[in-house]
């Protein structure tokens, strides 16, 4: 019989790990987690083994309902499991064809067992009861480890390969992953420990920098995270984070003297782990290719990092950050009220502003223009590429190749090829010498 394939979808970085563990641990099923509903349905769409949908909705009243009306468009069989802080109070559950719900308390994986022992998903029965599996891709991050880990030889039979705190052990580790494996196991006894050393990793990810003192936003840990290994996955050297780190601190302590404007951003910021990813990254892009360029004034470079964490606040649903261009698949998905959203936002978002901060000229055309396109295809207003500020077309440029590169991570890895396709686009008019200096950057 096929495994079950599950897509988890949570913004909680821990809750994603624990229940995708757990869940692969005690069942046949294969998890994925995601954070964002836009990466979530578009996975889904295109695996088709995937028959189990589970929902995290604890804080996202609005843009599940778009997600489940999209996912019931993909016209499959679908069990989806929602998970809410108060499973009596839920008052909204559509009628959609192919698509099974259940509705579950947030938290808690005993009851998501229960739904899964209830809908006939067969129990991991090839595990013993001492052992918990773990994924070694969740794993590989660590260079030694708290517990024993064990490969399973057959139904009965377990080996320690690495002993706890063998600092060898992510060598032993990597040979294994080489050869194949996908799975290790623990004791059930140290699972917790596991869970820890997690939480250890990724909140050490949050203090490690001076982000986190100046940005000081609750659940925010998985979007630097994010940041950080997609940064260091892309080839942006230490050099290039620290000297964005700089400009990020000055312009971010600047934003906080102003109340009104710090109380809007952090709003914004503390509502969307993805806008906080999408806003880190740019800055960081930006910065990097305004100094290869040797525009690394100080005001410059400020207005860019302004740019990157203002541009986009005007959306509602802050997930559409990732839509790049009116012709893209994810536009064509849209229903009307997300296609209002997205062509109105660069206006929006300065609408915003005007009530909290006088923007320099500079700042205002950046945000406005970060939609326009040198064909003219873009919007609000249909520039063509000899009209756009050449600051705007680095910011531009930045902000395509990052939407790009960070929907999964075989784009990361053909970074070239995409800018490659980038070039045949934009080499032209005030483009053209950002793209030089983008490719320089991240064509290596
Ligand atoms: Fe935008
Ligand atoms: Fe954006």
């Amino acid at each position: 019989m096929s495994r079950n394939r599950v897509a988890y979808i949570d913004d909680d970085l821990l809750s994603q790990k624990f229940v995708s563990n757990k869940l692969d641990s005690e069942f046949e099923v294969d998890t994925t987690a995601f954070s964002s509903n836009v990466e979530a349905l578009r996975y889904i769409n295109n695996t088709s083994s995937v028959n189990i949908v589970i929902l995290s909705i604890k804080d996202n009243n609005e843009s599940f309902k778009n997600f489940l009306e999209n996912l019931a468009n993909i016209h499959r069989e679908f069990l989806v499991i929602l998970l809410v802080d108060n499973p009596e109070s839920v008052e909204y559950i559509p009628k959609l064809k192919g698509v099974t719900f259940e509705v579950v308390q947030y938290n808690n994986v005993a009851e998501i067992e229960k739904v899964f022992q209830h809908f006939g998903i067969l129990k991991n029965s090839t595990i013993d009861d001492k052992y918990d599996k773990l994924s070694v891709d969740e794993i590989s991050r660590f260079d030694s480890f708290a517990f024993d880990i064990f490969i399973r030889i057959n139904e009965r039979k377990y080996i320690k390969v690495i002993n706890k705190s063998d600092s060898f052990g992510a060598i032993t580790l990597k040979k294994y992953i080489d050869k194949g494996l996908q799975y290790v196991f623990v004791e059930r006894s140290n699972y917790s420990m596991y869970i820890n050393q997690v939480y250890e990793d990724v909140t050490s990810f949050y203090e490690y920098d001076c982000i986190s003192s100046s940005l000081k936003l609750d659940g925010q840990l998985q979007s630097i995270d994010f940041v950080y290994r997609s940064l260091q996955g892309i080839g942006l050297s230490q050099k290039s984070i620290e000297i964005a780190n700089k400009t990020m601190n000055i312009v971010l302590s600047d934003f906080k003297k102003n109340k009104s404007l710090w109380k809007l951003l952090t709003e914004k910021l503390n509502d969307s782990n993805y806008l906080t990813q999408h806003s880190l990254s740019l800055s960081y892009l930006t910065s990097t290719v305004a100094h290869e360029l040797g525009w690394n004034t100080r005001s410059t470079l400020e207005k860019l990092v302004m740019a990157s964490f203002l541009h986009d606040i005007g959306l509602n649903n802050h997930e559409l950050a990732i839509i790049n261009s009116f012709d893209s698949e994810d536009f064509l998905m849209l229903n009307q009220d997300e296609v209002d959203d997205v062509t109105e936002h660069p206006m929006r978002s300065l609408e915003l502003l005007e009530g909290v901060m006088e923007l320099p000229p500079n700042l205002e055309s950046l945000i406005l223009e970060h939609h326009e396109r040198p064909d003219g295809k873009g919007f609000p207003r249909k520039k063509r590429s000899g009209r756009i500020s050449p600051m705007s077309c680095l910011f531009i440029l930045c902000e395509v190749f990052w939407n790009k590169i960070s929907r999964d991570e075989k784009n990361m890895l053909n970074r070239k090829a995409i800018l490659r396709q980038m070039s045949k686009e934009y080499d032209q008019g005030n483009f053209r010498k950002p793209l030089e200096a983008l490719i320089r950057v991240f064509g290596k």
